[in-house]
This record gives C-alpha cells, structure tokens and sequence, in this order.
C-alpha cells in the first residue's frame, strides 16, 4: 500500500476531530519469549492502519491545527547496524511532517498537549500506554498556575478506528482478495494431499507451506486441523491426531497478506469420499448457508443473516430426527444450540475477527457495500446416547468471505470446491 493511502485515512480521521483536538497512537511492543529470542513483530493494526510504519518503539501524534506538519512520528533512530527506519525515512517513506528520537516523547509530548483540549487515544488497551497518557496530562494539570491548561475531554480513538476499518478501500480490498487467493491455494493443496493414516499436522504443513511460498509467513490465526470428532471442538489447535479413514476432517485456515487477513473453513472425507450420513449433514449446513448468502445485500440488517440459517438448520434438524417438537418451540427455546453455535459470521480485515460495531444504537447494523464479512454456519455432533449412532462425531462447518457490493455480494471464496461432488470430483484429482 503506498502512503498515499495512510495520508487519506489520517485525512478522513483529521476531518472528524474537532477543534484544538490531537491524537496519539501507540505502536505494537516488541515481544520476547524467553532470553533473548524475538518472536517475529506484528504491528498494532490500528497503527498500521493509520501510519504503515511496521516497527515496534513508536508514537504517531496527529495535531489536525499544527502549522509545522500535522502528522508527527517518534521512532527509532538509525543504529550503526542500520537495522531501523529512522527518522529521515519516517518521514520519506511513511509521510511523517516531522519525526523525533522515541527516546524523547516525555520531553516532547506534554509541550504538544498543552495546545490540545480534546484527546483521542486508544482507552483502555494497555495499562501502560494508559499510564503514559495520565501521567502526561498530570504533568500539566501540575503547571495550571502558569496558566498552562490540559486537555478537559478524551475520545476512545479506537473506537473511530474501528469504524473507519469496517469500510474497506479498494487497496484493502485488493489486499483481503490476495490473502483469500493464498488462502484458497493452501486449502486446495491440503484436500488434496489429504489421505487416512496422516496426522493432522501434515495438513497443517502443506497449509503453511503454501502461504509461505505465496509471501504470507505467518497464517492470520493457528490453523484448525480436526479430524473425526476434534471437528467438534471450537479452537481446536492441537492438530497431533491421526486422521482416520471413513471420518472427516474440518480444516480452518486463513492467510495474512500485507496485515490482512482471510478466513476460510472447508470440511472433507478423509478418504475423499463422504459418507450418506455425512453428506446428509453436509448439504444442510451447505443449505443454511446458501439461506445466509442469500441475505447479505446492502440494506438488509446483520441478524437477518443468521435469523435465516438457524431457520434451515432447525427445520433440517427436525426433519432427521436430531431435534423433536414443533418448529416454532424449538426455535423460541434455541434448542438448535445444541449442534449449531449461534453466530453467522464476523467482519475481516486487519484482524480475523475485524473491528467494527454489529448494532449501532441498539439496533441490527445494515449491511453496507464495501464491508467483508465471513459466513461460516456449522454443525457439530458429539456421540450422546439419545442421538443415533450414525450422527456421531461429524463436525462440520462451511466458511467464506463474503464482499458486501452495491447489488448484493461477491463470495471471494467462490474459487474453492464446497458442494459434495465438488469436493470429490477435485479430490479424486479433476481439475478446479
Ligand atoms: N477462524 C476463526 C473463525 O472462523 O472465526
Ligand atoms: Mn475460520
Ligand atoms: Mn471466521
């Protein structure tokens, strides 16, 4: 992304800050396993959304009034090593006005907050950064005798943030593709590696293997790789278990591309053939997800989504056996919980689970062109006596992301095999 694009959205975030207002920003810090390793860095994604400056140590200040540069970055300064940014490049390559040693903000911060009555900060993410601004403030409340004023109103920045990364621009959007792209790659090649008498983590492998290949070195959360009945347990990382023959395997794995993210779930036989009771649950998770995708246009409320794909599943639920009563009692007293977790799915961006509010003043948000969004419905049934054993341990779930446009949506996933005999055609080796 070129900085043009940080410069637009420090713009837009400058032309919602009122008058005499500033704004702080803290970079990610740096964290260290043990003795001296370093894990690799992952900026903060609200810093890198504002500024793309990818290193730890760092404070950007946005005064929207300042005559001299309105955007001031602290960094690093360059080492002999020549191993940072420094401040010259701060400025020529990210587009900071003026740039300063991180070293100084303590000497440099409080002179920039006494012209700022209103400050915008991230509340309440870490004690420290907290600290830090409190401790600011009071070193200014301490000179009020020398007429010095400190600001009298804070605003949650991160709340403005969280909005403003909800609607993605066309560079976000390129960037969410790309990361979906890798995704599906890594999906395909592990569905068709996929064989009985593997562990879960050699699908993990050739999962990483694809999106390090494609420039993605890390995936955007830990892969979920469960076969058989690990299926049905959410957050399922372990991924050290065998992946038997006759059952399936749910894989979750999504790429991060340049900090965004995709989020892809397909769910498989093992040996590449489903089995009727299988299929059966397949195509109706498949069904309530089709009812979900359905939904998703700009105008049309969040929850409608879901409303929709609980619907189909509590109707397919009665309609095996697996839930009984009347369909309107089961669905007042939510017994599809039982097999189905009830959600829909999430915004995605920077983050897997993107920011962004789901009600706005109370209310179901309307979905909106430009906004990504994943709809992943599932089912998952662990072996219980009142449940036929044929239902036992299929866990299932069916996820892509989606892209909200002005006529309806795009699924960006739609390259990926999902129906049942896409799924064996392309394992048996057919192209896709
Ligand atoms: N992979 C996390 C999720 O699907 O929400
Ligand atoms: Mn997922
Ligand atoms: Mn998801």
């Amino acid at each position: 992304m070129n900085k043009i694009e940080f410069k637009n959205r420090r713009e837009e975030l400058m032309g919602m800050m009122g008058e005499g207002s500033m704004a702080i920003l803290s970079a990610a810090t740096q964290k260290i396993r043990n003795c001296d390793v370093h894990y690799p860095y992952r900026q903060d994604s609200d810093f890198a959304y504002l500024t793309g400056f990818p290193e730890p140590e760092a404070l950007a200040v946005i005064i929207p009034e300042r005559e001299q540069g309105q955007y001031i970055l602290f960094c690093r300064e360059k080492d002999h090593y020549d191993q940072h940014i420094g401040l010259e490049d701060a400025c020529e390559l990210y587009g900071a006005d003026d740039a300063f040693p991180i070293t100084d903000i303590d000497e440099i911060v409080p002179c920039l907050l006494e012209s700022c009555r209103c400050l915008y900060y991230p509340m309440g993410y870490s004690q420290t950064f907290d600290e830090q601004i409190i401790n600011w403030i009071n070193q200014l409340r301490a000179r009020i005798r020398n007429g010095v004023v400190a600001p009298n109103e804070m605003v949650a920045l991160d709340h403005i943030l969280h909005e403003m990364r909800l609607f993605k621009s066309e560079a976000e959007e390129k960037a969410i593709r790309t990361a979906v792209d890798i995704g599906m790659r890594a999906h395909k090649r592990a569905m068709r590696f996929c064989q009985p008498g593997l562990y879960e983590y050699e699908l993990e492998a050739e999962i990483n293997h694809e999106f390090i290949r494609n420039g993605c070195r890390s995936p955007a959360f830990p892969s979920i790789v469960g076969g058989g009945k690990n299926a049905c347990i959410f957050h399922y990382t372990e991924n050290n278990c065998i992946l038997n023959d006759g059952d399936l395997v749910l894989i979750d794995a999504g790429a991060e591309f340049n900090h965004y993210a995709s989020d892809i779930t397909r769910t498989f036989p093992i040996n590449g053939h489903f089995s009727p009771a299988q299929k059966t649950i397949y195509e109706l998770v498949l069904k309530a997800q089709q009812a979900a995708l359905s939904k998703i246009y700009p105008g049309n409320q969040w929850n409608e989504v879901l409303k929709v794909a609980i619907d189909v599943i509590t109707q397919g639920l009665i309609e095996l056996g697996l839930l009984v009563g009347k369909f309107d009692a089961l669905i007042e007293e939510e017994a599809y919980t039982r097999f189905y977790v009830p959600n829909i799915g999430h915004w995605l961006g920077m983050d897997v689970h993107d920011t962004g509010d789901y009600k706005v003043d109370n209310v179901w948000r309307e979905l909106e062109a430009g906004l990504v969004m994943t709809v992943e419905p599932g089912l998952y049934i662990t072996a219980a006596e009142d449940i036929a054993k044929e239902w036992w341990n299929i866990g299932i779930r069916i996820e892509d992301n989606v892209l909200i446009t002005e006529n309806g949506h795009e699924i960006l996933t739609a390259g990926l095999p999902k129906t049942v005999s896409e799924i064996e055609a392309f394992m048996a080796g057919e192209k896709s």
